[in-house]
């Protein structure tokens, strides 16, 4: 078990556009293995490779308990409606912000196990799918935040 450094978003690297992922192998393994660790350390419900200083297409995604989902080279197909809600971010620790994001996300993916997966949710799955292959583009939430909530909470 290893827990990763998570990156800041001082950090210049949380605005690199990630690579896709060629071959599956080990290292790519251990990597997914301890962005799980990391996540559940964490107490966090999605990460990106990014996040943890690999550039690479990768993201888990844990919206209900126990049931983690890897997705290498994700891809959203389909998104339908509109959700407006508080969202944070590992990697933008203490703060929080609304954004809209679609409220149903159908996205296709490579597991571990080299095959392609398609998943489908609504609610926190969609906006967490979106807020974690936004990090692969470089975008952080904050860049789509309408209104920062820190404000009106108490830190
Ligand atoms: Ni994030």
């Amino acid at each position: 078990m290893a827990i990763l450094k998570i990156r800041t978003d001082e950090d210049p690297i949380l605005r690199k556009t990630s690579r896709p992922v060629e071959e599956i192998n080990l290292r790519t393994k251990i990597l997914v293995k301890d962005m799980i660790d990391t996540l559940h350390k964490a107490d966090g419900v999605g990460l990106a490779a990014v996040q943890v200083g690999v550039l690479r297409r990768i993201i888990v995604v844990e919206t209900e308990p126990n049931e983690t989902i890897v997705m290498i080279n994700p891809e959203i197909i389909e998104t339908a409606g509109e959700q407006d809600g508080a969202e944070g971010c590992l990697s933008v620790p203490g703060r929080r912000g609304a954004v809209k994001r679609p409220n149903y996300v159908k996205v296709k993916a490579l597991g571990l196990d080299g095959k392609m997966h398609e998943y489908e949710g609504t609610e926190l799955f969609a906006r967490c799918v979106c807020h974690e292959t936004d990090h692969l583009n470089g975008i952080l939430y904050t860049d789509k935040a309408w209104k920062m909530l820190d404000d009106e909470e108490e830190q």
